[in-house]
């Protein structure tokens, strides 16, 4: 029997809480393991990688992977405009463990944070990754980032910079697609059950979740859109 282990720590509060970066930039780190098996990945584990990981050791459970949601260096580390982040590379010395990201993503990730291609894995869409006992189906969302991933678990959807509580990640950065991001928002997440709980990748809400049903009626990213009015509004 699996017993799902799903943790939501705001960087800059719950881990690195002496770190006004983190603590500016609001970033959720996330951990799903498997209570049974004491097994656990962490997601977008960036600013205190060697503190995240004694958390989880504390709460009984090993970290056997990362998972990155997408490149950007608040949340697998490298640099922020200049600014230093510790991530996966600082996590990896902490204990040796494969990095999953979606296929598209890989260069992306290998440039920013510097890790060799032998510490990732890729994966497509819907590939599913085994924690434990704990089935995690990674979504590939492109928009933000070209391979930018959400993760659904149970009931909940790990959204990464795809999808915010208010509106969605921004499309103006290297890489970021604003047409893909409509596809995304507006197709490829429209296949949900609004019964699924939105954990988004940063505190840009006091709400730490929110079901996605609620997100469908109050967030102006998910309301009902043609392409060419979407890319007015939001690109
Ligand atoms: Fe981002």
């Amino acid at each position: 029997m699996s017993e799902l282990y799903f943790r939501q720590w705001l960087a800059g509060r719950d881990v690195a809480h002496d770190d006004p970066l983190a603590a500016g930039m609001a970033n959720y780190v996330y951990v799903i393991g498997d209570r049974a098996t004491g097994e656990a990945v962490v997601i977008d584990p960036a600013y205190a990688p060697e503190e995240i990981v004694a958390a989880v050791r504390d709460d009984g459970l090993d970290v056997v992977g990362v998972v990155a949601t997408h490149y950007h260096a608040d949340h697998v580390g490298g640099s922020l405009m200049g600014r230093p982040i510790a991530g996966v590379v600082q996590l990896l010395e902490t204990c040796d463990v494969p990095v999953h990201v979606q296929r598209t993503e890989r260069p992306w990730v290998e440039r920013g944070t510097g890790l060799s291609a032998s510490s990732l894995v890729e994966h497509d869409d819907r590939d599913r990754l085994l924690v434990g006992g704990i089935e995690v189906t990674l979504v590939h969302t492109p928009g933000h980032t070209p391979g930018s991933q959400c993760l659904v678990v149970e009931d909940r959807l790990v959204s990464g910079d795809t999808l915010f509580l208010e509106g969605c990640g921004r499309t103006d950065l290297p890489g970021s697609d604003p047409e893909e991001m409509y596809r995304t928002l507006q197709s490829r997440l429209a296949t949900f059950d609004g019964a699924m709980r939105v954990f988004p990748g940063h505190r840009y809400h006091p709400a730490p979740s929110a079901p996605l049903s609620t997100l469908r009626q109050e967030n102006p990213v998910l309301q009902p859109l043609e392409r060419e009015e979407w890319l007015a509004r939001y690109s």
